[in-house]
């Protein structure tokens, strides 16, 4: 196989992740109540929300961060509430933060290598290349320290080191936050390119409605914990209330 990505047992079109009634929050506040949303195998689905919407929340809780309190969430037909992460992180669920969080005084090949920690070294370093041939730019800086990185170059390399854990889903907290117009194209462009190349399923939350639904096939949109509106890309983008609420008019 040339993409260096592993082949996914699932294949297109079959639920990869099931969440039913999924409820979580800290300690005594709740923050999601009862959300429910599938994602199918190799389709790239948006969740759109506002400011404390409860979209990191969905995040934390999918990828074992947060406690599940009610409801259930299905990877591939195994339960994943309350998993450890780094269980997840092994059956390839993979989450890239909001906020990047990259190692600001590694250089962005040491930030990379430590994406792929439950990989051996010798793999890690061919896969490399191959991810660093969606992210050009990257490339060019690969022994720059991460923390001298622009926002759009730091959040390519969050997205960069994600995929070095050869995720079969990648979720991704606002990955448009702090990033200049011009990279924000750059990076959906690539997402959606490794969604096609790679056969890879995307989960995004953002806030950035427009160019979340430009490259998504299903969107949901959420409000204070609950899912008010759900449907194809196509249609949430031409809708009048979603236009009005997230797209400026
Ligand atoms: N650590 C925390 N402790 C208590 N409440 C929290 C905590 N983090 C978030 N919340 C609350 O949970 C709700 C959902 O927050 P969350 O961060 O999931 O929203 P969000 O949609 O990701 O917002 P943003 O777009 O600003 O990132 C909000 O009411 C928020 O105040
Ligand atoms: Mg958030």
């Amino acid at each position: 196989m040339a993409n260096g990505f592993e082949p996914t047992a699932t294949a297109p079109g079959t639920a990869l992740l099931t969440v039913d009634q999924l409820s979580a929050g800290y300690g005594k506040i709740r923050a999601l109540h009862g959300i429910s949303l599938t994602v199918q195998a190799a389709q790239i689905v948006c969740v759109l929300g506002a400011n404390g919407a409860g979209k990191t929340t969905l995040m934390r809780a999918l990828s074992g961060l947060l406690p599940v309190s009610e409801g259930t969430a299905c990877f591939d037909g195994q339960s994943i509430a309350n998993v450890p992460t780094e269980t997840l992180v092994r059956r390839g669920i993979v989450h890239v933060p909001q906020g990047r969080m990259v190692f600001a005084q590694l250089s962005v090949r040491e930030n990379l290598v430590l994406g792929g920690f439950t990989r051996p070294a010798r793999e890690v370093r061919e896969h490399i290349d191959h991810v660093l041939d969606y992210f050009p730019r990257l490339k060019e800086r690969i022994g720059s320290r991460a923390g001298t990185l622009s926002g759009g170059e730091q959040q390519m390399l969050a997205i960069a080191r994600g995929l070095l854990a050869k995720p079969r889903l990648l979720m991704l907290d606002e990955p448009s936050m702090g990033v200049a117009p011009i990279m924000k194209d750059s990076i959906f462009a690539a997402l959606r390119e490794i969604r096609d190349r790679e056969r890879l399923t995307l989960l995004i939350v953002e806030q950035d409605a427009d160019i979340a639904l430009d490259i998504a096939d299903e969107g949901y949109v959420i409000e204070t914990g609950r899912v008010v509106m759900q449907g194809l890309a196509s249609a949430l983008a031409g809708n009048e209330d979603i236009r009005r609420a997230y797209l400026g008019g």
